[in-house]
């Protein structure tokens, strides 16, 4: 086991878990990862091989021949599919719309969440995602669970012109029988529908040495 610290955000959609993680990442300096969007890269290359995402079988099919590699670049985390960089093609609108399927079948989940945990042999991690407080970091005793208004979330994805139907996608990850999003044991709840992204940030800093921060 490493002595790295592993901090764990989890939450909601546009709850701000990648905001908070980016700011605390530069603060502290600490390694940035997104699970999400090894979720997202999965998806991508399911649907760009013409697979049905649903069809769990024909995608465990395919996650078995699939290239995905993680490294760190400039201090946060960079998924490779068979060699070549991801980027904004994992926000499309049909990412959006089939990650939920995707991330719901476990051997999808038992390969990412291996290579989840291995970024800690490379320093203090920040990761955020649905389970790394329940699942990839049970143990840590730095977890946050953010939350914000409903109507908040989904302002915020309009106002970065992304299509994505938060609701429907919160209620997949919340119901799935793997991993669901739910808080963590030890989690703090922070709701940041009313804070600013600096007002947000030095909330959680002050929850995470409550917890016992020492960074
Ligand atoms: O940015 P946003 O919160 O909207 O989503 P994301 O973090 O990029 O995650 C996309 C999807 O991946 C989620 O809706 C979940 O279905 C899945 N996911 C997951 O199941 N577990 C994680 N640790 C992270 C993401
Ligand atoms: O990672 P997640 O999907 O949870 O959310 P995000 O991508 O960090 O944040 C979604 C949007 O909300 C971004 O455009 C942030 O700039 C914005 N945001 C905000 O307006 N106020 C906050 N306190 C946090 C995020």
């Amino acid at each position: 086991m490493s002595d790295h610290v592993a901090i764990a955000i989890d939450g909601p959609a546009a709850s701000g878990k990648s905001t908070l993680a980016r700011q605390l990442a530069a603060k502290l300096d600490l390694i940035m990862v997104n699970s999400g969007e090894m979720y997202r890269a999965v998806t991508w290359k399911v649907l760009q091989d013409g697979i049905d995402p649903k069809d769990a079988e024909a995608v465990i099919a395919a996650l078995v021949e699939m290239d995905i590699e993680c490294s760190v670049a400039e201090g946060r985390s960079v998924v490779r599919l068979d060699g070549r960089r991801t980027g904004d093609e994992l926000r499309s609108e049909a990412v959006n719309g089939s990650v939920s399927a995707v991330a719901a079948i476990p051997e999808v989940r038992n390969r990412l969440v291996e290579m989840q945990r291995g970024f800690l042999e490379f320093g203090n991690v920040i990761m955020e995602g649905r389970d790394i407080g329940t699942v990839v970091f049970p143990d840590t005793p730095f977890k946050i669970y953010l939350d914000a208004d409903a109507g908040v979330r989904a302002g915020r994805r309009v106002a970065v012109g992304e299509v994505d139907s938060v609701e429907d996608r919160d209620r997949e990850d919340s119901r799935r029988k793997t991993a669901p999003l739910q808080v963590a044991a030890g989690a703090a709840i922070l709701d940041t529908s009313g804070h600013t992204i600096e007002s947000g940030t030095e909330a959680a800093l002050e929850l995470l040495r409550e917890q016992g921060l020492k960074l």
